[in-house]
């Protein structure tokens, strides 16, 4: 009867095997131009459970599925849900993956899985929205863009200011030479994160598959501050906050540019205020240097106050004034004159509308957040750590992904994937 729904579409790729064994076929996908998107939502903490409530307002989107290694999370995620006794509840992604009746799928979990998860989709013949950062690493997420080229697939990056109608006006309104030329951004990410403490190694707890959450990631004991949440803070797992928050606000700054990859990457970090688990910066300066522009990052998160204005927000500096993307919306100031508002407009829900729409149309240019965009925004963040961990000036070739010149620097563009957890060939 499923089969009855919906007119597949015609093979384009080679098959892999999953896990459990069924051959995944980039064939898969369906037209979904006529019928009701059937959506699947991959990790269901907190973002995962927005996903599911952004998903299923859409008249022609339904959550038919949640997955989480966690039993707690995925019943908390399908109650949430206006279908919730029909909603399929998975441990394995696999599983969904496996299932020809899904047609798109979104990914919420740790920032370790987001590539792999979503390179399987594509192969498995699903349309992806996978959560900012696309990539744990550079390498991965070039993978990932050229998978979702090579098979012709929505994937929408989780980045969703693209998708804010204000931001968008503001940025045309700036590209346009409006405020003249725009020599400088500022991309801040100021706040306050609490200190985590320690946790000790502890055994997990008995109902969830902690050897799936560890996936492509170093065998290593369960610890409370390695685990929900607290992962954003470790670099087997997280990207720090400037992947967590940072993301954000450095792809809103490198769109109103107008860049891409940055000549050279200078950044400075450490922590000045945590003593605890974290391995991850708590201050973070990185400078993006560009031909006719720098993109610069700053972050603290030891302040709670907003002196200046933006605690997340994008400063742009031009010949005639500024412009101001923040949680204010977005306000114009030239020279002289007061500041005034431009634009107006929301953001999560309307990224999500947008790649259903896209999905229906199965048109991946008209995509607002597009992963090939979400993947540069993820290597700048990545190269701002790697800046920090090596401590020195980077020079990046963006055509071979690779640091010039630096072996020590060039460990971190990739990873080692545990046995068993490879990233698919495509
Ligand atoms: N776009 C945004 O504004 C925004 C906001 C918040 C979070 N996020 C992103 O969403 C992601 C999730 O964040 P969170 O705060 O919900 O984290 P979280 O740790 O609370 O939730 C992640 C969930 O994924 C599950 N998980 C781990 N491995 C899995 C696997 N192999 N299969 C299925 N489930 C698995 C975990 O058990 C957990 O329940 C992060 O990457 C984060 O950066 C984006």
């Amino acid at each position: 009867m499923e089969l009855k729904r919906r007119t597949f579409l015609q093979s384009t790729g080679k098959g892999i095997f999953s896990t459990s064994g069924i051959l995944f076929t980039a064939q898969h996908a369906r037209s979904a131009a006529n019928d009701r998107i059937r959506h699947a939502v991959i990790g269901n903490g907190g973002q995962g459970r927005s996903h599911c409530k952004a998903f299923s307002r859409l008249d022609d989107c339904e959550v038919a599925a949640v997955c989480d290694v966690d039993p707690e999370r995925r019943a908390l995620a399908a109650e949430t849900l206006p279908n919730s006794s029909h909603v399929a509840q998975y441990e394995d992604f696999h599983k969904i993956l496996d299932d020809h009746s899904i047609d798109t799928v979104s990914i919420a979990t740790p920032d370790h899985w987001h590539a792999p998860i979503a390179i399987m989709a594509i192969l498995a013949g699903k349309h992806v929205y996978v959560e900012k950062p696309c990539c744990h690493t550079i390498c991965e997420g070039k993978l990932l863009v050229e998978a979702a080229k090579k098979y012709n697939k929505c994937v929408q990056h989780g980045t969703q200011s693209r998708s804010g109608q204000g931001i968008i006006d503001a940025i045309k309104f700036m590209r346009e030479g409006n405020l003249g030329e725009v020599r400088m951004a500022k991309a801040i990410n100021h706040q306050l994160r609490k200190p985590i403490g320690r946790t000790p190694d502890a055994t997990p707890p008995n109902s969830v598959n902690y050897d799936l959450w560890l996936g492509p990631a170093p065998l290593r004991p369960f610890s409370q501050n390695r685990w929900h949440y607290n992962w954003h803070w470790h670099w087997d797992y997280g990207t720090g906050d400037i992947g967590n928050d940072g993301i954000h606000q450095i792809d809103v700054a490198r769109w109103g540019l107008g860049v891409g990859f940055p000549k050279t990457v200078t950044a400075i970090g450490g922590q000045l205020f945590y003593d605890d688990d974290h391995e991850t910066p708590d201050t973070q300066v990185v400078t993006y240097e560009y031909d006719h522009c720098y993109l610069l990052y700053e972050m603290r998160l030891w302040t709670d106050y907003k002196l200046e204005g933006h605690d997340n927000g994008v400063v742009f500096y031009a010949d005639k004034g500024v412009l101001e993307v923040g949680r204010n919306g977005c306000e114009v100031t030239f020279i002289g004159q007061p500041k005034k508002k431009i634009g107006e407009g929301s953001d999560f829900g309307e990224n999500i509308n947008n790649f259903v729409q896209c999905v229906k149309a199965n048109d991946p240019s008209k995509l607002n957040a597009p992963i090939d965009e979400g993947f540069i925004s993820a290597s700048l963040c990545h190269l701002g750590n790697i800046g920090v961990r090596v401590g020195r000036k980077l020079h990046f070739n963006a055509e071979h992904c690779e640091i010039v010149n630096d072996s020590e620097a060039n460990r971190f563009v990739g990873r080692e994937y545990r046995a068993g957890y490879e990233l698919p060939k495509i």
